[in-house]
């Protein structure tokens, strides 16, 4: 019989190391590795010896079953990040960072799914019922017919989830759990696992669908929602800047929808308030021409979104200078930096670089590459861009620029919101109209030469 070794798991990502160490390597996080005790003695580590098991009934590929009928909330934007609406017997994960409102959305769902005539119970672990029934009140969801209970034993609560036959069970937060058959503190790794499996398990085989909170930690003494996010069939991470009211709920992973889709909140005194327009509502704090900023015509999930790129570019007295980025992706920085100044031969270095997506949104999209060089130039130069136009379009390391997906969707949503002209690469599809001039370029080179000639 193999030696069995006790193995170390980090907090943070979940990533299993043999030997203790400061730093994950897998996600950098510091002090977030913890020892987790050895599956000893227990049935596990036998080996399975000539005890059969059941015979699985195997079905084909081809056998018919309807899609799962879906329930909606009513919050269009909820809904719609889960691909529709609650599909039954799911598992859904909620990440975020603590104080971001996950409680508070969740809350607004709950009562939604009730008044729906959904079967819905809200097992908070953190707060006392009074505190949320407050919490309620002041949303005017009081009168809403959720099940409220404060518990933490996760045996009493599988008990009353199977007695109570719910459609939806909501739990704030996985953290908080505590398993008696794992012997390790609450909010450990092995605890918080063990709890979502349970979990997880209960809604497959009883139909529930149920919704785990779990905060995004910073040091290592409680896991992270990472360490769960492959059980379950939807990961959602409630995102947003603590100072903005603009709050995003994300969908990352999604078994019943397209992921990368996205629902736009704003906190307010009377709870979070749908969005509906959230391209108007990034755009909404732009002043006059300025230059450093440029606008993006990004597709978020099945949505065309317009953000705000603002960059400022200024002389440093350091000797290596700040390459600071709120929203992007700082990689993204430094390789169009090296583009523009190997392919375009314009320095930035001796220059402090700011770079911000406005109103607390993030960009992944590879499309907002020439909004970057557009806002990153602009401020170099000191030039305004037209307040017309939007720009997209991927740079490669060549220097040439490469066609975006759904061109037709970006450049519609530009329409809609009173923009006249658009910059993108040259082998786009679409074709630009009367409401909608198409200025298409080749490479970056031309880009510049076009945009900023004077400079
Ligand atoms: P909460 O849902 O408790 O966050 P989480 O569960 O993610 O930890 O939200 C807490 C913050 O939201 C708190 O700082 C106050 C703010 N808030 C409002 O601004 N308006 C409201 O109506 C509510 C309920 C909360
Ligand atoms: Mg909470």
């Amino acid at each position: 019989m193999s030696k069995i070794t006790a193995s170390f798991t980090c907090t943070a990502c979940g990533a299993v190391h043999k030997k203790w160490a400061g730093r994950c390597d897998a996600c950098g996080a510091w002090n977030a590795i913890v020892e987790e005790a050895p599956l000893s003695a227990g049935p596990a580590s036998k080996s399975l010896g000539t005890a059969r098991g059941r015979r699985i009934a195997l079905s084909t590929l081809a056998t018919e079953e309807a899609p799962p009928p879906r329930a909606a909330s009513g919050l269009a934007e909820f809904d719609r990040v889960l691909g529709g609406g609650l599909v039954p017997a799911s598992a859904i994960l909620v990440g975020g960072d603590p104080g971001i409102g996950k409680s508070t959305l969740l809350l607004q769902a709950a009562a939604s799914f009730a008044r729906k005539g959904l079967k819905c119970l809200y097992i908070s672990g953190e707060e006392a019922s009074a505190q949320v029934r407050m919490r309620a009140t002041r949303l005017g969801l009081a009168d809403a017919p959720v099940g409220l209970a404060t518990e933490t034993n996760l045996r009493d609560i599988l008990t009353t989830l199977d007695a109570e036959r719910a459609d939806l069970a909501i739990i704030d937060s996985v953290q908080t759990l505590w398993a008696d058959m794992v012997e390790a503190a609450p909010g450990s790794v092995a605890q918080v696992r063990a709890a979502a499996h349970e979990l997880v398990t209960f809604a497959k085989r009883r139909g529930t669908a149920v919704i785990l909170v779990g905060h995004v930690t910073k040091d290592g003494q409680i896991a992270g929602p990472r360490v769960v996010e492959h059980m379950v069939d939807c990961v959602l991470y409630f995102e947003g800047e603590r100072g903005h009211q603009f709050r995003i709920l994300r969908a990352v992973k999604n078994r019943f929808g397209p992921a990368d889709e996205i629902g736009v909140f704003e906190m307010t005194g009377a709870g979070l308030a749908e969005v509906a327009n959230p391209s108007a509502l990034f755009l909404s704090e732009r002043g006059q021409a300025s230059p450093g900023s440029a606008v993006f015509a990004g597709i978020e999930g099945t949505r065309p979104v317009l953000t705000e790129i603002q960059a400022l570019v200024a002389p440093s007295s350091l000797g290596t200078p700040r390459r600071t980025v709120v929203g992007l992706d700082a990689g993204r920085l430094s390789t169009i930096l090296a583009v523009l100044e190997a392919r375009c031969g314009i320095p930035f270095a001796g220059m402090d670089v700011f770079l911000n997506v406005a109103g607390g949104m993030k960009v992944s999209e590879p499309a907002a590459d020439l909004a970057v060089a557009a806002a990153l130039l602009s401020s170099r130069e000191d030039v305004a861009l037209p307040p017309d136009m939007v720009v997209f379009g991927e740079i490669s390391l060549s220097g040439a620029l490469r066609p975006v997906s759904q061109t037709e969707n970006r450049l519609k949503e530009a329409r809609k919101l009173g923009f006249s002209q658009a910059v993108a690469p040259d082998r786009t599809k679409a074709e630009g109209d009367q409401g909608m001039k198409l200025r298409k370029m080749p490479d970056l080179v031309t880009f510049v030469g076009d945009l900023f000639a004077a400079g």
